[in-house]
């Protein structure tokens, strides 16, 4: 899917996406730690009903794959987030939206009525941007806020640079040869409305403003306390990268986070958030659930986090690469694809549901 993408898409949107921060050692780490899960295989265990469904913040979600916020959706093919939001609402699954989204929570919510959605934030510079974003996520039936605290300061992405995917944009001549090659994909866009952060507009703030407005370099833990003060439903904290980090914002009455290094497009030589999930589990688990996310590339990358105890996995690339190679109908064979491979690795280790994937002893190889 993602060669596929790569065809259809502009180099610029392609490497916005495959990419990540500095030499992108923490994402193929990620890949690599995927790579060496393993579980144990029972055998005769009657697998003939499979049950996939899960608990997420107390209700049910057919797979624990969720879908992670993905900034300037519409950029990868027009149809943007309510697309994806549509194919997770069909298949009762969790979406959740960007603050740098392209389709703004009204949107999103009158689009798809019946998705379950949650709303990725940061807390900005001033408290009553962050508020006014809060609101927006609050009259739109948003259930939770996905509070993302792993860019206190934007990661440094050298091929977005190159490409000239910089805030004020720096698009060089090659770049928009490029992107004269992919006529299809460039009608498409500038034919379905303007590209813009839709959950600030009317502001009227440059991109330059906005991105200035969006990160506060200061943000502590006493946010979080803050955050808690102003929104009464769940808050999932993303972009945890340690033990004693999941402690602490543990405390702080939130109901989730997610272990994640922002799919490596932060800091490039932090620890693999796989590789301390059992930890972080054991420490948290019983306070908070655990989520997982960065480089969750198949339906088996996905089953050896749960069973290493994550609650649910978030995948980002994997549904943006079936997005740009095939519109909706590529992120509906994405999870598909996912759900196969699933199910099927659940069939092969003998689990007929989800507690009993979590029993499977299953371990990183050295
Ligand atoms: C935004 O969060 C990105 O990773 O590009």
């Amino acid at each position: 899917m993602a060669r596929v993408a790569k065809k259809r898409t502009p180099k610029v949107v392609f490497d916005y996406v495959a990419g990540s921060a500095v030499d992108e050692v923490a994402y193929s780490r990620s890949r690599a730690a995927f790579a060496r899960i393993e579980l144990n295989s029972n055998v005769l265990r009657d697998v003939s009903a499979i049950d996939t469904s899960e608990l997420i913040l107390g209700k049910s979600v057919d797979l624990p794959i969720c879908f992670a916020p993905t900034g300037y959706t519409r950029l990868m093919h027009h149809v943007g987030e309510a697309a994806v939001a549509n194919v997770a609402a069909q298949k009762n699954l969790i979406y959740a939206l960007s603050t740098m989204g392209t389709t703004s929570p009204a949107e999103l919510a009158q689009l798809v009525p019946g998705s379950r959605r949650w709303f990725q934030l940061y807390i900005m510079k001033n408290r009553a941007d962050t508020l006014a974003v809060v609101k927006q996520a609050k009259e739109n039936g948003f259930e939770a806020l996905v509070l993302t605290v792993d860019t206190p300061v934007p990661g440094l992405r050298y091929r977005d640079n190159r490409n000239g995917l910089t805030v004020p944009p720096k698009i060089r001549l090659d770049t928009i040869f490029a992107i004269a090659r992919k006529p299809r994909w460039w009608l498409n866009l500038f034919t379905t409305g303007k590209l813009e952060f839709a959950a600030f507009r009317g502001w009227d703030k440059s991109l330059s403003e906005l991105a200035d407005l969006i990160f506060d370099s200061s943000t502590t833990f006493e946010d979080i306390t803050w955050l808690r003060s102003v929104w009464d439903g769940p808050i999932v904290i993303k972009g945890i990268q340690n033990v004693e980090d999941a402690k602490a914002v543990a405390q702080l009455g939130v109901q989730a986070i997610i272990l994640s290094n922002h799919g490596g497009r932060q800091f490039d030589r932090g620890p693999v958030p796989l590789e301390i999930l059992e930890e972080v589990v054991a420490a948290v688990g019983t306070k908070v659930e655990v989520y997982i996310d960065g480089a969750v590339m198949s339906g088996l990358d996905a089953l050896g986090a749960i069973a290493l105890g994550a609650k649910a996995v978030f995948i980002g690339r994997a549904y943006l690469y079936g997005i740009m190679a095939n519109g909706e109908a590529g992120v509906d064979q994405i999870v598909e694809i996912m759900r196969k491979e699933f199910v099927n690795g659940m069939a092969l280790i003998g689990c007929r549901n989800i507690e009993e994937v979590r029993t499977n002893d299953a371990r990183i190889r050295n």
